[in-house]
């Protein structure tokens, strides 16, 4: 059922409030433009407060608290995440990938700042995240063992066991007749693994039971499909002003994606059993859970 008004403004505020936290946050611990070599950081500050929904680390604050955790506990890994999803967005921008012009309603970083620099604002970005994540000072509350946890289930999620290798097959994949086998493994590593383990790291921290933590991971991957197939269907049929991207590249570069496999009904019907599926698994949680269900229906209804 498609969310009224009422539970619409509670969504917005969450998502407004928490945003500000995440950005203001994101601003400490990044160091400032001004800062040598200041090309390396305005590059990657500009693509970091570019805009952006900041759907990751509102999902870790969200797991964390859903659990009886609080956002301070959480926000260094929270931001750790935002800058590991803005590497991957500059990256996959690249004209040697995506060759995507705009991202999050502005030039992409390549534009601006030439390749060779982009590339360097993805590295730094990946690579500070983890400097972030292994800093024990900014986990003052966290036990030494989750928090490597954290880095190990993140460095996962990333690298050849996740993004990367989904973006790897996403890159091989364009132009070719994919099975729906290959579709899947693409839309699992390159966009639901981060989304994943943004809830389980959030979670962890705030010392999640396994029983937990597998419902939430279920719930992550629900939500992590049906976000990555309404990206797809909004590069058909999507408003370029609203979600800040271009529309229409997809098809060009015949990428791998649910509307070119399923055909654009399937795969509305498929975002809504996805969001079903993610609201069952968080059944049994208390109302601490009610940010993570909003977000669960947003996702299948967003438009930007
Ligand atoms: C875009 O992610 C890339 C995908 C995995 C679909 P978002 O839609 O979360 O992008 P921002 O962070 O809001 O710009
Ligand atoms: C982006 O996938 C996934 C990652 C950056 C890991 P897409 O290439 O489908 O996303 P957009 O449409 O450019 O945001
Ligand atoms: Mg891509
Ligand atoms: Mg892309």
């Amino acid at each position: 059922m498609r969310m009224n008004s009422e539970e619409k403004t509670r969504l917005e505020k969450y998502l407004e409030q928490k945003r500000v936290e995440v950005e203001a946050a994101v601003d400490r611990l990044v160091p400032p433009a001004d800062t040598y070599p200041q090309v390396l950081f305005e590059a990657a500050r500009y693509s970091l407060f570019a805009g952006g929904k900041r759907l990751r680390p509102i999902l870790c604050i969200a797991a964390a608290e859903s659990l009886g955790g609080s956002s301070g506990q959480v926000m260094p890994c929270a931001c750790a995440l935002e800058m590991i999803h803005t590497y991957s967005l500059i990256h996959d921008d690249l004209p040697a990938m995506d060759d995507d012009d705009y991202r999050r309603g502005k030039p992409t970083n390549h534009k601006i700042f030439g390749e060779g620099m982009a590339v360097l604002a993805g590295d730094v970005l990946l690579t500070d995240a983890f400097r972030l994540l292994s800093d024990r000072g900014l986990f003052p509350d966290a036990a030494a063992g989750d928090l490597l946890r954290v880095v190990h289930e993140i460095s996962r999620a990333a690298g050849f066991f996740g993004m990367v290798a989904g973006q790897a097959v996403d890159l091989d994949s364009e132009g070719k007749d994919v099975t729906f086998e290959t579709l899947m493994y693409i839309h699992d590593h390159k966009t639901a693994a981060l989304i994943t383990v943004s809830l389980r790291s959030g979670a962890i921290l705030a010392g999640a039971s396994e029983a937990r933590l597998s419902d939430l991971t279920k719930y992550g991957r629900n939500i992590g499909l049906a976000f990555q197939i309404t990206d797809d269907i909004l590069n058909v049929e999507g408003d370029p002003a609203l979600m800040g991207k271009g529309t229409g590249s997809d098809g060009v570069r015949r990428k791998a994606t649910w509307p070119s496999v399923a055909g654009l009904e399937k795969a509305r019907e498929k975002v809504g059993e996805l969001v079903e599926a993610a609201l069952a698994r968080i059944a049994s949680f208390d109302d601490r859970a009610e940010p993570l269900r909003l977000i669960a229906r947003y996702v299948g209804e967003r438009k930007t």
